[in-house]
């Protein structure tokens, strides 16, 4: 098997023009999963969302993510760090959920961490010889903020946060990310594998056949995909009226974000930050989602939409904002209903890899691509079969 997926991921890793999809196995194999979260999850940078779900001193948000818990959290000085949830002592869970502390105790038996880490108390230690609390601090991963997003590696830091973005912000520059604010967050989970997720939300393909009734008619010809350096991949399009809105809602569009002119103020760019978060940048919204792996054909999705702090100032805010919501919610069910269907018949012993159509499903193409040096790297340098 291993050869055989080695020569399929080939074929995934072809130009754009003649790329395939991944082979079926990558979405239903559970060898192949957990290869995915030690070299793509546990390996490398990933996304977790926006930043501002720790936006003051002293918030933090539990989470799990690959199978590892770990704390997010923004310490006094402002500085966004991410920890494992484990504490030094015997590994109790130190945080649930999220919230505001100025420490971290342990509700085990009582040690308690700064929020930089740093051990502060451990109760009846002193007895204990040659204990050294400088040496029993969290466990603390590589963890950036870049446009208003969370990344975090568990690797240490094998590449830089932006030699692995590379030109995103660049690309993005024209939307305001970095000061939007996320007014509504939903967590649930999919019945199908993480990156068909990923991958639905990037395509126009599908638009007018799963979304004939709703959203459908909004999207134009797209551009072309971006030719970007960094592990992203980016399409913009032009819309008729908002992306942000079902097709029958035009007429209650929240005004343009601050700065946008130009082509950028006419559509929606795509954007999929490898492996893992994609977003869409409207002219007056932005929703983001990751998707992580808990199973070969289940996955946890978490969404985020967001808007610009003027926006969020206005008076009817809260009202206008439930039409976008709306319209969210009505995509991600017609989406789901596609994907759960398209996860069964991937997992048929019979599917196969299938030709991409070039120009509406770039952006899947190039994750196909990206997935399968990566994967084909991390095998080499680990020495694991795939
Ligand atoms: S496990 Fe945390 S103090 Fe014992
Ligand atoms: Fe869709």
């Amino acid at each position: 098997m291993p050869a055989e997926l080695i020569d399929q991921l080939a074929a995934s890793d072809a130009e754009p023009m003649l790329a395939v999809s991944l082979p079926p196995a990558c979405y239903r194999d559970p060898d192949v999963q957990e290869d995915e979260v030690v070299g793509i999850f546990r390996n490398g940078w990933i996304g977790l969302g926006r930043s501002d779900i720790v936006a003051e001193p002293g918030s933090y948000a539990a989470m799990e993510i690959a199978a590892v818990p770990l704390i997010l959290l923004r310490d006094q000085a402002g500085k966004l760090r991410c920890f494992a949830n484990s504490c030094r002592h015997r590994g109790a869970l130190l945080l649930q959920g999220q919230g505001s502390t100025r420490g971290i105790k342990c509700p085990f038996h009582g040690w308690n961490y700064r929020l930089d880490g740093t051990l502060a108390g451990a109760p009846r230690m002193e007895t204990s010889p040659c204990f050294d609390k400088s040496g029993n601090g969290l466990v603390e991963f590589a963890c950036g903020e870049r446009a208003g997003f969370v990344f975090m590696s568990m690797d240490g830091s094998r590449n830089d946060l932006d030699d692995h973005l590379g030109e995103f912000e660049a690309l993005h520059q024209p939307w305001p990310l970095a000061s939007l604010i996320t007014t509504r967050r939903r967590q649930l989970e999919v019945k199908c594998n993480w990156k068909i997720f990923l991958d639905v939300f990037n395509e126009y393909y599908h638009l007018t056949y799963v979304h004939a009734d709703t959203l459908g008619g909004l999207y134009q010809e797209p551009d072309a995909g971006d030719l970007v350096e960094g592990a992203f991949a980016s399409q913009f399009g032009e819309t008729h009226g908002t992306g942000g809105l079902l097709e029958n809602q035009q007429d209650h569009a929240l005004p343009l974000m601050p700065g946008l002119e130009g082509r950028p103020a006419r559509g929606t760019r795509y954007t999929w930050v490898f492996p893992n978060m994609t977003f869409a940048a409207s002219t007056d919204a932005v929703w983001v989602y990751e998707a992580y792996p808990v199973a070969p054909d289940r996955c946890m999705v978490r969404q985020s939409i967001c808007f610009p702090p003027e926006t969020v100032a206005l008076p009817d805010f809260e009202q206008q904002a439930r039409r976008y919501y709306e319209r969210f919610d009505a995509a991600l069910d017609e989406d789901i209903e596609a994907l759960e269907a398209q996860q069964k018949g991937l997992s048929s012993p019979y599917a196969r890899q299938g030709r991409f159509q070039p120009h509406l499903e770039a952006n899947v193409a190039a994750f196909a691509r990206w997935y399968a040096r990566h994967t084909a790297a991390f095998s080499l340098r680990s020495g694991r079969d795939l």
